[in-house]
């Protein structure tokens, strides 16, 4: 099943706000509320919320009244920002409604309807690509992965992260469906708990072995021996390598450098923002405090009710805590800043 997808035009979505409990699908229609899907996280992960945002394009599209060609290509402008300002750390709802509009301002000469079925033709062609992208980078992430390897996986990266299949949670399952052995090591996630509720709830689906540790946890992991590989994804990757993801990954890349335990982000290249020179300019996203502090144990709230939090949702992992980023075109080493260019100029 999909995440994301498009169904006689409405655009349907898998709301991950309530897995495990509940599989529940939502419609949307009208791509002011995708907008507020992508920020509210009822679909979350680079890719996904990047497909995502083709779809509410497409939707804008259709919704438009603009007589005019231009007056359509500016509704769509209007529309791209506003889906693309919903979450600013991942570069895949720009790179896509970019690509989108890239598309449809090549040719001067189509009509509005022409101009509207184009849009969500390229925008089911982004999300079917997605698919297809990363079936290839789990053949390559999985080259890496050994039998009896034991990984720490850091967020979601599955299936639920993108259209189909996923990143580095797709590498996991393809070498699990090559018949290696192994065991993850799946982090929580905090504060959304991505780890805890869509990693397990997948890895359950695919029958492969996992424990939930507590994102606290993974340091003794790697000291001790008792990890071998760290697996996640990316937001964006700056063009020197820096890796921006969900927040915890740079104290668990430190803490596996520090081991010699390698780290391995899985990303498509779409996900690579080579106008960016380094981490320091990629944006952090900021949440709401109230994902840190509504959280109960026991049946109770944990934090005081006068309690103040910070909800930083991404952080930067240097590229030197990186071994190697494993995308649909290779596995790329470092020097990163030389070999992601040429990775990307292979057009
Ligand atoms: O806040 P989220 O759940 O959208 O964060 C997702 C991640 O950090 C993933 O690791 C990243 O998007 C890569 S997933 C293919």
């Amino acid at each position: 099943m999909r995440t994301v997808y498009w169904e006689n035009g409405v655009v349907k979505l898998i709301d991950q706000r309530r897995l495990p409990a509940v599989l529940e699908i939502v419609s949307y229609t009208d791509y002011k509320k995708i907008a507020v899907a992508i920020k509210d996280m009822v679909v979350r992960g680079a890719p996904a919320i990047g497909a995502t945002a083709g779809f509410g394009l497409a939707l804008a599209a259709f919704a438009s009244n603009s007589s005019s060609r231009k007056g359509l290509l500016s509704d769509l402008q209007a529309a791209a920002e506003e889906l693309v300002s919903a979450r600013p750390t991942a570069v895949n709802p720009g790179w896509v409604v970019n690509r989108i509009m890239v598309r449809v301002a090549q040719d001067e000469s189509l009509g509005l309807s022409e101009t509207r079925n184009l849009v969500l033709q390229e925008a089911q062609l982004i999300a079917d690509e997605d698919v297809a992208i990363n079936l290839e980078m789990a053949k390559y992430g999985s080259s890496l992965i050994s039998d009896g390897d034991v990984i720490i996986h850091h967020c979601n990266t599955g299936s639920l992260a993108t259209v189909d299949w996923g990143t580095a949670l797709g590498a996991i399952r393809m070498a699990h469906e090559q018949g290696k052995k192994i065991h993850v090591l799946v982090d929580e996630t905090r504060p959304r708990l991505q780890g805890s509720r869509l990693t397990a709830w997948e890895l359950d689906q695919y029958g492969i072995s996992y424990e939930i540790i507590s994102d606290n946890m993974a340091g003794y992991f790697l000291r001790s021996g008792n990890a071998t590989k760290v697996f996640f994804g990316a937001d964006r990757v700056a063009a020197n390598g820096d890796v921006a993801n969900k927040i915890g990954t740079y104290m668990l890349s430190l803490a596996a450098k520090d081991n010699n335990i390698p780290v391995y982000p899985v990303v498509p290249t779409s996900t690579i923002d080579l106008s960016l020179r380094d981490g320091d300019q990629i944006p952090l996203e900021e949440r709401d405090p109230r994902e840190v502090l509504d959280i109960s144990f026991q049946g109770e709230r944990v934090a005081p009710i006068e309690a103040q939090a910070r909800n930083i949702a991404f952080d930067i992992t240097p590229h030197r805590l990186v071994t190697a980023i494993v995308t649909e075109r290779g596995i790329i080493h470092p020097p990163f800043e030389e070999n992601l260019a040429g990775v990307l100029r292979n057009e």
